[in-house]
C-alpha cells in the first residue's frame, strides 16, 4: 500500500469519526412533562431527553393512562405538559449560537392523560404564526408535526392555543440543527408532508443514530413496485446525509411498466411543495455493460434527468422553487429508451412551504419587557412574544406595528398589580413608549430622570406608591409646554416641585438650576434648597479662585470616568467608535463616549476631537467638559443634550412636530456653529460629518454640531483647497465634487448642510427607503420642476408657515446643494439669507397673533440667554 493512499484513508477514517462525534452537538431534547431536573437517555436513539420545567412557567404535569403505556412506545409518549389556564401557553427554546436552519417536532399522544376518555384538538403557533392544528384520531395516535425553519432571533417560541374545544397538551419537542445549505426554498419555511424510506419489507422506521440529522423515516412503498435491496453500505454524496439503512432498500417497477408513479392531491390547489428524492445504484452497472437512465417528469413536463444513479452511494434530486401546483401532482420516474435497466427508487420527502411572516416583537422592547417581568415577578400571563400575534397581546401591554419594521411596546400598565421596589430601570430602553401607567403599587426611592427622556412617553401615571424625592425637571418641563399629563398624586414623600431638588445630585453649577430654584419655593422644600444654592456659590467660588481648576479638570482617570457613569449603567447610544453612556459630573448630566480599545481609526478621531474641542468653543457646538485618556481607556466626556439629534426630532411622531418657526432656528443655529468653524477659527476647520443626527439639541433646544471626529484644520492658504488622502463622511451627505476630485474645501460642509436643511423642511430621509433609493436633492428638485412646493413641505405643518419664508428657505438649500462648489454660498451667507427667512415667518406669526401661543417647546429657544449648560466655567 502506497503512503499516500493511507494517509488518505487515515484521513477519511478522522472525517467519519469528526462527524460521529459531533452529530448530537446542538440538538435539544424535550421530554414535556418529566419532573423537573430529571433527564435520561433514550433507549431507541441513544439521545439524551431532559425535562421541559425550565423552558415553560406554566401547565400541569401528567403520566397517561397505563392502558396505553405498552413496552414499545417510546419513552416520551409517557408523560404529558398540559394546559387548563390560558389562552396562549409558550415554550422559549433556545438554540446553541452559530446555526441558523433547525428541524423542529413537536409530538403529542393523548393516552387519555386526563382520564376524560376524548381527545383534544387545538393549534400549535411557532414563533408568531400558526404553525398548525393538531387533530387525533383516538387515544393511541401519536401526532408529530415537522418542520424545517430559521427563526428571526437566537430562540424560538412554540406556543399551544386554546381553540375551545379540550385543554392543549404536549408530548415532546425536538430540535435538530441542519446544514445552511439544505433544504433551501424561494421563501417560507418546509412543513413535512411526507418522508418515505421506500422498498422496506420491515416495519422498521429509521431516525438517529442512522439519520446524523434525526430525521424519521418510515416505511413505504408505491403502487405497481417491487423492492429491491442490498446489504453493502451505501455512502452519501451531499449535505442531505440520506441514511445508508434507508438508502439500502429501493423498488423497481413490476412487471411490464416500465415506469414509478408516485401521486398526491393538495388539500388547497394554491399550496406550494418542495421534493427531495433520494437514488441510489445497486447493481454494477459498468461491469454487466448495462445503464440506468432516469428521467422524472411531474404532470408529463420533464423535471430532471437524464441521470444515472452512482453505484453505492446516494444522490438527492431537489428542487429550488416549488413544484407548479395542480389539482393531483404526479411524479413519473422513467428511463430513457437506451437504458437496459427500470427506473429505481430509494426514498423521498415531500414539504410544504409554509410562510411564517409575522414579525416578532423588537428585540430591545422584548428584552425590557422580560428584565421588567422578572424584577416586579409579574404574575400575568405573560408568554411568548409580547405583541404578536395580536390577539395575544401580554395583559397591559399596547403595541405598535409598522408594516416593515418589528413591532414596538407604545404602552405599559401595571396599574394595582401589587409591585414593589424602585421603577425599574429597563423602563429606559422602552423607547417607544407613549403611556406608562404604575399606579396603586407600593413602588418607593426617586421619581428617575430617565422617565423625562422617553421621548414619546405622553402619559406617566406614578399616583398611590410611596415614591420620594423630586420629580426631574424634565418632567416638569414636558408637562407644563403640554406635552405630558403626569400623575403623581398619592405619594406621600414626594416633594410636588422639581425646584427644590434635595439631593446633592442634583446640585449643579449652571444658572438655570439657582434661578427656577427662587422663583418657586415650596414650603417644606425651603431649607434643602437654601443650602443647595449655597454649595451651588461655594463651588463657583472655587472655580474662581483656581484659574488652572478648568485645565487641571479637563483630563479624567478611568476610575473618575466609572463613577460619573456609575459603572456605565445607562446606555444612550452606540456611536461609530464606542458607546455612549449617561453619566453625572457634580450634579451636571453628562453624555460619556468610550471609545472601543479595538479602533485604531478611533483613537485618531479621538485626538483629533479631543485637540479641536479643547481649543474651539461657540455656543452652537457642543462642549467638551473632559476626557480619558488612560491605556486603552479612551473617552470623551460631552455636556449632555437632553433633546437627542435633529434627525429623530424632525421623525418624531404626532405632538412633537417642530413648527416652522423652530425650524428655522435651529437651522439658523447650526448654521452659526458652521460658520464659525469656517470663519471664526484660523486656520478654519471643515467638520467633514454635517448631518442631522450629528447636531444635538439641548433641554432648551438650543442646537449644537457634534462629532467632531472627522474635522481637518488647514494652514491659510490663497486657493482655500486642500487634497486629502481619504475620503470621509456620510453616504447622502458626502459633496459629489470632493468625492470625485479629493479635493476638501469648507464648501463640501455647505453642501452637507444644505442636505440637513432639505430634511428640515420635508422631514424626509435623505435617502428614500424604497427599492429606487431617491436621494432628497433629486426629489425636491423634481417637485420644484413642478412648480409644487406646498407638497415639499412636512405636510404635518398643515401649512403653517410663510410661503414665502418657505421658498426662500428651499432655495438656500438648493443653492447649497450645487453640483459645482464654486456656486453653493459660504456659510456666512447662509445665516444671513436664513434669518431673512425667518423674518419672514415672525412676521407672519405676529400679524396673525400666534407669536406667544406657544404650541410647542420649540419657542423657548429665542428666550433663553442661560441655555448654555456649560459645567465649567470660561
Ligand atoms: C447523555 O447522558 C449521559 C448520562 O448522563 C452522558 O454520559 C452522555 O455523555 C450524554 N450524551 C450526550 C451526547 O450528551
Ligand atoms: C408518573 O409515573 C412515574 C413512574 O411511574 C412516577 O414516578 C410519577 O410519580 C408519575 N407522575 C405522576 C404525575 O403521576
Ligand atoms: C444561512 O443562510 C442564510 C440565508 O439563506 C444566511 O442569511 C446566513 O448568513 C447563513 N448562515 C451561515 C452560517 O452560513
Ligand atoms: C431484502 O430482500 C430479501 C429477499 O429478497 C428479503 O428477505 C429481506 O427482508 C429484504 N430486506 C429488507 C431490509 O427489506
Ligand atoms: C402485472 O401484475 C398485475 C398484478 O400484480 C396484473 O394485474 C397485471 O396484469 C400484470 N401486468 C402484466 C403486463 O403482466
Ligand atoms: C413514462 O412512462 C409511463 C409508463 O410507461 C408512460 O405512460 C409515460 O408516457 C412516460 N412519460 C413520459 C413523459 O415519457
Ligand atoms: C461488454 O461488451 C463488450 C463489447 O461491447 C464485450 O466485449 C464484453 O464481453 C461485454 N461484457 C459482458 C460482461 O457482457
Ligand atoms: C392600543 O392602541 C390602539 C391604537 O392606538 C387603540 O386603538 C387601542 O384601544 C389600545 N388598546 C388598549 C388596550 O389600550
Ligand atoms: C390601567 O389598567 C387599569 C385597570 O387594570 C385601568 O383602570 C387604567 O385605566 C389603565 N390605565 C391606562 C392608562 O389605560
Ligand atoms: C403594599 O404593601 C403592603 C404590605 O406588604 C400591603 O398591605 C399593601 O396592600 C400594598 N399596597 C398595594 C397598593 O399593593
Amino acid at each position: 500500500m502506497s503512503r499516500q493512499f493511507i494517509s488518505a484513508f487515515l484521513c477519511l477514517v478522522a472525517l467519519i469519526a469528526l462527524v460521529r462525534g459531533q452529530s448530537q452537538s446542538g440538538f435539544i431534547s424535550i421530554d414535556c412533562g418529566l419532573s423537573e431536573n430529571s433527564g435520561y437517555t433514550d433507549k431507541l436513539t441513544g439521545l439524551n431527553y431532559t425535562s421541559d420545567a425550565t423552558l415553560i412557567e406554566t401547565g400541569v404535569i401528567y403520566n397517561i393512562s397505563s392502558v396505553y403505556s405498552r413496552a414499545t412506545l417510546a419513552q416520551q409518549f409517557l408523560n404529558v405538559r398540559s394546559f387548563p389556564e390560558g389562552a396562549r401557553n409558550c415554550y422559549t427554546l433556545k438554540p446553541a449560537r452559530g446555526n441558523t436552519k433547525f428541524l423542529i417536532r413537536a409530538s403529542f399522544m393523548y393516552g387519555n392523560y386526563d382520564g376524560q376518555g376524548k381527545p383534544p384538538s387545538f393549534d400549535i403557533i411557532l414563533e408568531a404564526d400558526v404553525w398548525d392544528s393538531i387533530e387525533f384520531e383516538d387515544e393511541s395516535t401519536i401526532v408529530t408535526k415537522e418542520i424545517i425553519h430559521i427563526p428571526q432571533k437566537n430562540f424560538v417560541y412554540v406556543c399551544l392555543v386554546n381553540k375551545g374545544s379540550g385543554t392543549p397538551f404536549i408530548s415532546a419537542i425536538e430540535l435538530r440543527p441542519l446544514k445552511n445549505s439544505t433544504y433551501t426554498t424561494e421563501s417560507g419555511s418546509l412543513s413535512l408532508f411526507r418522508r418515505w424510506d421506500i422498498g422496506s419489507r420491515s416495519s422498521e422506521t429509521f431516525r438517529y443514530p442512522d439519520d446524523i440529522y434525526d430525521r424519521i423515516w418510515l416505511p413505504n412503498s408505491l403502487p405497481n413496485s417491487e423492492p429491491i435491496n442490498t446489504t453493502s453500505d451505501i455512502i452519501s454524496m451531499n449535505d442531505y446525509q440520506g441514511p445508508s439503512t434507508v438508502m439500502q432498500t429501493a423498488v423497481i417497477p413490476t412487471n411490464g411498466s416500465n415506469s414509478l408513479q408516485l401521486s398526491w392531491e393538495p388539500n388547497d390547489p394554491k399550496f406550494l411543495y418542495y421534493a427531495y428524492l433520494y437514488f441510489s445504484e445497486f447493481e454494477n452497472v459498468q461491469a454487466n455493460n448495462q445503464t440506468r437512465e432516469i428521467i422524472i417528469y411531474i404532470n408529463g413536463i420533464d423535471w430532471f434527468g437524464p441521470f444515472s444513479p452512482l453505484h453505492f452511494a446516494a444522490n438527492t434530486i431537489y428542487g429550488t422553487s416549488p413544484i407548479l401546483t395542480a389539482e393531483k401532482i404526479e411524479f413519473s420516474i422513467n428511463t430513457t429508451e437506451s437504458s437496459t435497466l427500470p427506473p429505481i427508487l430509494n426514498a423521498y420527502e415531500i414539504y410544504r412551504a409554509k410562510e411564517f411572516l409575522q414579525l416578532l416583537t423588537n428585540q430591545q422592547d422584548v428584552e425590557a419587557i422580560m428584565n421588567i417581568k422578572s424584577k416586579y415577578s409579574v404574575k400575568r400571563n405573560w408568554q411568548g412574544d409580547p405583541c404578536v400575534p395580536i390577539a395575544y397581546l401580554w395583559q397591559g401591554l399596547n403595541c405598535s406595528y409598522p408594516e416593515y419594521d418589528p413591532p414596538r411596546i407604545t404602552s405599559l400598565n401595571l396599574s394595582s398589580s401589587g409591585i414593589a421596589g424602585d421603577i425599574a430601570p429597563y423602563i429606559s430602553t422602552l423607547t417607544s413608549i407613549q403611556i406608562l401607567d404604575l399606579s396603586n403599587n407600593n413602588l418607593t426611592g426617586p421619581v428617575p430622570d430617565f422617565l423625562s427622556q422617553l421621548p414619546f412617553l405622553t402619559e406617566l401615571n406614578l399616583k398611590g406608591n410611596k415614591l420620594k424625592g423630586t420629580i426631574p425637571n424634565g418632567l416638569i418641563e414636558k408637562q407644563k409646554n403640554g406635552l405630558l399629563s403626569l400623575s403623581v398624586e398619592g405619594n406621600p414623600d414626594l416633594c410636588p416641585e422639581a425646584s427644590c431638588a434635595a439631593d446633592e445630585s442634583n446640585g449643579g453649577r449652571d444658572n438655570k438650576f439657582v434661578v427656577p430654584v427662587v422663583a418657586s419655593v415650596v414650603s417644606l422644600c425651603v431649607l434643602v434648597t437654601a443650602m443647595a444654592i449655597l454649595w451651588s456659590l461655594r463651588r463657583r467660588m472655587q472655580v474662581a479662585k483656581n484659574g488652572s481648576f478648568e485645565l487641571k479638570n479637563q483630563r479624567f482617570s478611568y476610575s473618575n470616568v466609572l463613577r460619573i457613569t456609575n459603572n456605565f449603567e445607562r446606555v444612550l447610544g452606540n456611536g461609530g467608535f464606542g458607546t455612549v453612556y449617561h453619566g453625572y459630573l457634580d450634579g451636571t448630566e453628562v453624555a460619556v463616549k468610550m471609545l472601543s480599545p479595538s479602533s485604531a481609526q478611533g483613537y485618531k478621531q479621538f485626538q483629533a476631537e479631543v485637540e479641536l474641542l479643547m481649543r474651539v468653543h461657540h455656543k452652537n457646538l457642543t462642549t467638551l467638559v473632559g476626557y480619558c485618556d488612560e491605556g486603552t481607556n479612551r473617552g470623551l466626556i460631552y455636556e449632555f443634550m437632553a433633546n437627542g439629534n435633529l434627525q429623530a426630532l424632525l421623525l418624531g411622531e404626532e405632538g412633537d412636530i417642530l413648527s416652522w418657526e423652530g425650524r428655522l432656528r435651529i437651522a439658523i443655529e447650526a448654521a452659526k456653529g458652521l460658520e464659525y468653524l469656517h470663519s471664526g477659527c484660523t486656520p478654519p476647520i471643515v467638520h467633514r460629518d454635517v448631518k442631522s443626527t450629528n447636531i444635538l439639541l439641548s433641554g432648551k433646544f438650543q442646537a449644537k454640531i457634534a462629532d467632531f471626529g472627522l474635522s481637518r484644520t488647514f494652514p491659510v492658504e490663497g486657493s482655500g483647497t486642500h487634497v486629502t488622502t481619504t475620503i470621509a463622511g456620510t453616504p447622502g451627505y458626502l459633496d459629489p465634487e470632493y468625492y470625485i476630485s479629493n479635493r476638501l474645501t469648507e464648501k463640501s460642509d455647505v453642501y452637507s448642510f444644505g442636505v440637513v436643511l432639505l430634511e428640515i423642511i420635508t422631514s424626509k430621509s435623505v435617502i428614500e427607503r424604497t427599492h429606487e433609493r431617491i436621494h432628497i436633492t433629486q426629489w425636491v428638485s423634481f417637485m420644484l420642476g413642478k412648480g409644487d412646493i406646498e407638497s415639499i413641505v412636512d405636510p404635518r405643518l398643515h401649512e403653517d408657515f410663510d410661503i414665502n419664508s418657505v421658498w426662500k428657505t428651499v432655495e438656500i438649500a438648493m443653492a447649497c446643494v450645487s453640483q459645482t462648489s464654486t456656486k453653493r454660498p459660504t456659510m456666512n451667507q447662509v445665516v444671513m439669507e436664513l434669518n431673512e427667512s425667518l423674518a419672514i415667518e415672525t412676521s407672519r406669526l405676529k400679524a396673525t397673533g400666534k407669536e406667544y401661543e406657544s404650541k410647542d417647546s420649540i419657542e423657548s429657544i429665542s428666550v433663553n440667554q442661560h441655555s448654555e449648560l456649560s459645567p465649567l466655567a470660561r
